[in-house]
């Protein structure tokens, strides 16, 4: 049985299953494209490492398997755990609770215990396949009880935490009737990461009213169950995007010319406008449509010369919420385009799809200004991805103050998107932006996103909590 010295604990694995292939031959699976997966793949070859997480379909019985150069152990779910482990609880408490309460959070008893018992079921996986000392890195909000099961299995281990999604105020927190449990879940870890500074700050200040534990900048002091205390810390890092492959991609002539396909195809318009989200409430993408429709209405902007492309990727399509967002938007869009659409030119070319990256790079090279109006993001990786193709130095990057890239990315326009006004405004000036100014944000923006992607990220963190381990153990 393998024994891994390094092991991820997430969600979903690292695969996407090919349609229609057959899930227990591993020429079934390509890899998936996000940031974290590319970050981790280097680290994970080198120490033969483990990868537990959902193959992200119900009812599959899957046996570990080998994946080049890892080995993924799946955590099969029922359709009751996906129904109330991760489309209850983890996107219809945590999401809504933990993003402002953007949408109503539901507490259901049901949810909560379905969440226990899975979140168990990562911890035994890791907890098997992990070689004694090994280094365990759990990730996200659906896993937040994981830390302290893999503690009390496995106290050799080494246990880091990051949460991709923001932690809230107390004052929203304390609404969870399982306060108290998700906290000492969490604390299991060595390393609890988070994006922002503030999210470090909420999380520190909820374990110190709810438990009562001190906390100082140097870690917090959390019983070890013997009667002494272990410290944890509780600390900011950022993540980011692996900028190399988006400038490689950017620079490709075929993707280049791609980008000039799109802008033909919209009718040649003198500005593209673009928004790229899940399709979720988080994102503002109404708060978007809002603005870019009054925009069209008071006539300081014409279906000629300025096109909306909103991208959409379906997201949690069974959960309430996300249904009817959809029809929200669909709603919106349709009227918009119904109001202002001519015949040669639309006013928003709206995509309920997702798309490779190379589409995603042609683009974003296409698109004059990126809308990020997020009403809180973890951190919006797109306002990244948007950055490191602009190879030109030209575009403008609309970014709201409430996603976590607007703590790195301070020469974007900062927006606050429940002001439609100031937002409308923004808008105004993207458009109208010299190219002398767009040419200076730019440049300072992508110095930032190179100088600190995705693998500066996991090495900081990895960093972090291998140094970490070796003080606390040193004193212990
Ligand atoms: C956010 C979360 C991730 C999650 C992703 C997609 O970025 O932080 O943990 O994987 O959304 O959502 P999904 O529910 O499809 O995994």
């Amino acid at each position: 049985m393998t024994q891994a010295e390094f092991v991820v604990v997430a969600n979903r694995l690292p695969v996407d299953r090919i349609a229609d292939a057959d899930p227990d031959d591993e020429e079934g699976w390509r890899r998936s494209p996000g940031g974290l997966v590319t970050a981790l793949e280097p680290v994970m070859r080198k120490a033969e490492g483990a990868w537990v997480g959902w193959a992200g379909q119900a009812d599959l019985e899957l046996e570990p398997f080998d994946f080049e150069g890892t080995h993924l152990v799946p955590v099969n779910l029922s359709a009751d755990d996906v129904e109330n482990y991760y489309e209850g609880f983890s996107n219809d408490t945590i999401w809504p609770l933990y993003h402002d309460v953007i949408a109503a959070p539901r507490f259901r008893r049901q949810w909560w215990e379905a969440y226990v018992k899975v979140n168990q079921r990562f911890a035994d996986a890791a907890a098997d396949v992990a070689a004694v000392n090994a280094i365990v890195w759990v990730q996200d909000y659906q896993l937040q009880l994981v830390p302290r099961m893999l503690r009390e299995a496995r106290p050799d281990l080494t246990i880091g935490y990051f949460h991709h999604i923001p932690f809230p105020a107390y004052g929203l927190y304390s609404q969870l009737p399982w306060r108290r449990q998700v906290l000492e879940g969490l604390l299991g870890a060595d390393v609890i990461g988070f994006q922002r500074v503030a999210d470090a700050g909420n999380f520190a200040r909820a374990v110190r009213r709810q438990l009562r534990y001190e906390t100082k900048a140097s870690g917090i002091s959390v019983p070890d169950g013997r009667g002494g205390t272990r410290t944890a810390l509780a600390k900011a890092f950022p993540i980011s995007i692996d900028a190399d492959s988006y400038i490689e991609l950017a620079q490709r002539p075929d993707i280049q010319a791609r980008a000039l396909e799109i802008r033909e195809s919209l009718g040649n318009p003198k500005k593209i406008l673009l928004g790229v989200d899940r399709l979720d409430y988080t994102k503002g993408i109404r708060h978007r449509l809002k603005a870019f429709g009054e925009l069209l209405e008071d006539g300081r902007v014409s279906v000629d010369d300025v096109t909306l492309v909103q991208v959409a990727s379906p997201s949690r399509e069974r959960v309430e919420a996300y249904i009817q967002l959809r029809d929200e938007i669909e709603l919106t869009v349709g009227r918009i385009n119904g109001d202002y659409d001519t015949m040669g030119h639309t006013a928003i070319r709206y995509l309920h799809q997702a798309y490779p990256r190379e589409e995603m790079v042609a683009l974003y090279l296409a698109a004059d200004v990126m809308l990020v109006t997020a009403l809180r993001d973890g951190m919006n990786l797109v306002a990244k991805e948007y950055v490191a193709s602009r190879v030109d130095n030209r575009g403008v990057l609309v970014l709201s103050e409430f996603a976590g890239a607007a703590d790195e990315l301070g020469s974007a326009i900062l927006v606050n998107p429940h002001d439609i006004d100031g937002l409308k405004d923004s808008v105004m000036r993207a458009i109208n932006m010299p190219a002398g100014e767009q040419g200076r944000r730019m440049r300072a923006l992508r110095r930032r996103v190179r100088e600190h992607d995705v693998e500066d990220w996991s090495r900081e963190f990895l960093d972090a909590l291998a140094a970490f381990h070796d003080r606390t153990s040193a004193v212990t």
